[in-house]
C-alpha cells in the first residue's frame, strides 16, 4: 500500500514538472526593442549616435517567459563569429568597453525562451541582429523631418506616425521623464510573426509600452552627442 501510494506521487510529481517545462506560448510573437541612450551616465562615445538594440524576445499578447533554461548560460565563445557586430549593435551603455555581461543577462533572460524556435545562442544574437537590420527609426525621423532639438518638442503621434509610415507597421514607443519632468523619446519597438514578416504591434502591446508618453505630452528627441 504504502509502495503504490509512493509510485502514484512520484507520477503526479513528475507529470507536473514537464507540464511547467513545455508549457507552450500561445500565439508568440517576437518583440524587438531598440534604445537611445539618453541617461546621463551613458559610457558610449561621442561617434555612436543610433537606436541599439535593447531587447529581443518572443512573448504573447499578455504574457512573456523569462529565464527558461538555467542549464545553458551565455558562453561568448558560441557567438564569437558575430561578435564585431555585436559590439555594434548591442553595446552595453553603461559599460562600453565590456558588453558581454550584459548580453550574458540578455541571453539568459529572453534568449533562453526562444530556444523551442531558434535553438542555439548564435542563431538567437543573428537574429537580433538582422532584425535590427530591418528596421530604421532613424530614417523614419528624418523622413517625418523630425530632428533632435533642445527647444522644439514632438507628440507621440508626431512619433506614431513618423514610424508608422516608414516601417509600415505600428510600432511600440517608450519615453524616459528625466530631470525637471522633460519627457524623452526612449525606446522603439517592433513585432515580427514567427516567420519573421513584420506586423503590427497589438494595441495590448503599444499601451504595454507607452510609459511616459501620453497623448498631450511635449517629447524631446534629444542628440546629445552632436552638440
Ligand atoms: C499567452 O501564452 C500563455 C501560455 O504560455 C497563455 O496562457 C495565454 O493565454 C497566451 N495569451 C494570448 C493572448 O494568446
Ligand atoms: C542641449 O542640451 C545639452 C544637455 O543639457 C547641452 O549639453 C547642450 O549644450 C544643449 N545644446 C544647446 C544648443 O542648447
Amino acid at each position: 500500500m504504502i509502495k503504490y501510494l509512493f509510485i502514484i506521487i512520484l507520477f503526479l510529481s513528475l507529470s507536473q514538472y514537464s507540464k511547467a517545462d513545455s508549457d507552450e506560448l500561445k500565439n508568440p510573437i517576437y518583440f524587438l526593442r531598440t534604445i537611445d541612450c539618453v541617461h546621463s551616465k551613458c559610457t558610449i562615445p561621442k561617434y555612436y549616435r543610433t537606436f541599439s538594440l535593447h531587447v529581443f524576445q518572443v512573448r504573447n499578447d499578455t504574457y512573456t517567459p523569462a529565464k527558461c533554461d538555467p542549464n545553458n548560460p551565455f558562453d561568448i565563445n558560441k557567438v564569437k563569429s558575430i561578435k564585431k557586430k555585436l559590439e555594434e549593435a548591442w553595446p552595453d551603455f553603461r559599460n562600453w568597453d565590456s558588453p558581454q555581461g550584459f548580453w550574458g543577462t540578455q541571453w539568459e533572460h529572453s534568449g533562453t525562451c526562444t530556444e523551442p524556435y531558434l535553438t542555439t545562442q548564435l542563431a538567437y544574437f543573428q537574429q537580433a541582429l538582422t532584425a535590427r537590420e530591418n528596421v530604421h527609426p532613424n530614417k523614419a525621423l528624418i523622413e517625418a523631418s523630425i530632428l533632435p532639438s533642445n527647444t522644439t518638442t514632438y507628440t507621440y503621434s508626431q512619433f506614431d506616425d513618423a514610424f508608422t509610415k516608414h516601417h509600415g507597421k505600428k510600432t511600440t514607443i517608450k519615453c524616459m521623464n528625466s530631470w525637471n519632468d522633460v519627457v524623452i523619446l526612449h525606446e522603439i519597438g517592433y513585432c515580427f510573426d514567427m516567420d519573421f514578416n513584420a506586423v503590427d504591434c497589438s494595441e495590448t502591446i503599444r499601451n504595454e509600452q507607452k510609459e511616459w508618453c501620453d497623448d498631450g505630452s511635449k517629447i524631446f528627441l534629444l542628440d546629445w552627442w552632436k552638440q
